[in-house]
């Protein structure tokens, strides 16, 4: 099937399945709103931080204002609570090229990949609104759970180390999405279980470019060392979401509370 295909490397890259007791708290009816407000919010960060490496690492101030332009109206609909969602179609556009610096010997697949992304990640932002208001979802402020900020401290803080390591980050966070929407396609219904498996193409592709960009920028010679420290966040990564966790958001760990 398809579905094992795109999710055969994934699985392999992730260090453990999400639990059962996980799945058990997501297919809860009483669930869903904080499921879906949660994704919805995964979508915007993950928009955001794939503009934020082509804004710190490859491109000028005047790319990268126009990148933030792209993201503005998707930004003001969940910060200030301002602006009609369903115009939110007509905005996923860039309006003008980004261009790398001529110095950035990676600059353009990094822009080439993330532009995709942003793209496809504010598609499913935009999807996602569709079915909160099919289902009468009202968003909401949540707090973000763990996951992301408990594996970005432990982040390296000089470069080039820092950007591989935000690298495979974006890439964990991105398999672990994938795996978790196929785990609860069959658990939810129909609508919104065809949904998620409708991300999961788009999703196999983000995790597997922000590897291949963490391999890219490092080089061959350095292939040893970008092994082990995709070998250490797959520890940490499984660490948060094996470890008890009183807090149920799409990526917690095993429900205790
Ligand atoms: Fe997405
Ligand atoms: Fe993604």
């Amino acid at each position: 099937m398809i579905t094992e295909k795109l999710l055969a490397p994934i699985k392999s890259f992730l260090k453990c399945e999400t639990p059962q007791a996980w799945l058990d708290e997501a297919a809860k009816k009483e669930n869903l709103s904080i499921l879906l407000i949660d994704h919805l919010i995964c979508e915007l960060k993950a928009a955001q931080s794939a503009m934020f490496f082509i804004r710190k690492y490859v491109v000028d101030k005047a790319s990268g204002d126009a990148l933030l332009a792209w993201l503005q109206p998707f930004e003001t609909l969940i910060y200030k609570r301002e602006g009609d969602w369903r115009s939110l179609a007509s905005k996923n556009k860039l309006t003008k090229s980004v261009i790398p610096k001529a110095n950035s010997p990676y600059g353009q697949s990094l822009i080439d990949k993330m532009v995709l992304l942003i793209k496809e990640e504010l598609h499913h932002f935009y999807q996602v609104l569709e079915i909160m208001d099919e289902y009468g979802v009202e968003y909401r402020s949540i707090t973000p759970c763990r996951y992301a900020k408990g594996m970005l401290k432990h982040v390296k803080t000089f470069e080039p180390d820092a950007l591989i390591d935000k690298l495979i980050v974006g890439a964990y966070i991105e398999a672990r999405s994938c795996e978790r929407f196929a785990m609860l396609a069959p658990l939810v219904d129909k609508r919104l279980g065809d949904f998620y498996i409708s991300l999961l193409r788009s999703e196999a592709r983000h995790y597997q470019d922000y590897l291949t960009l963490a391999k890219e920028i490092s080089g061959p010679e350095q292939s040893d060392k970008v092994d082990s420290r995709i070998a250490y966040f797959a520890e940490v990564e499984s660490q948060l979401i094996i470890s008890p966790d009183n807090d149920f958001k799409f990526h917690s760990g095993t429900p205790s509370f």
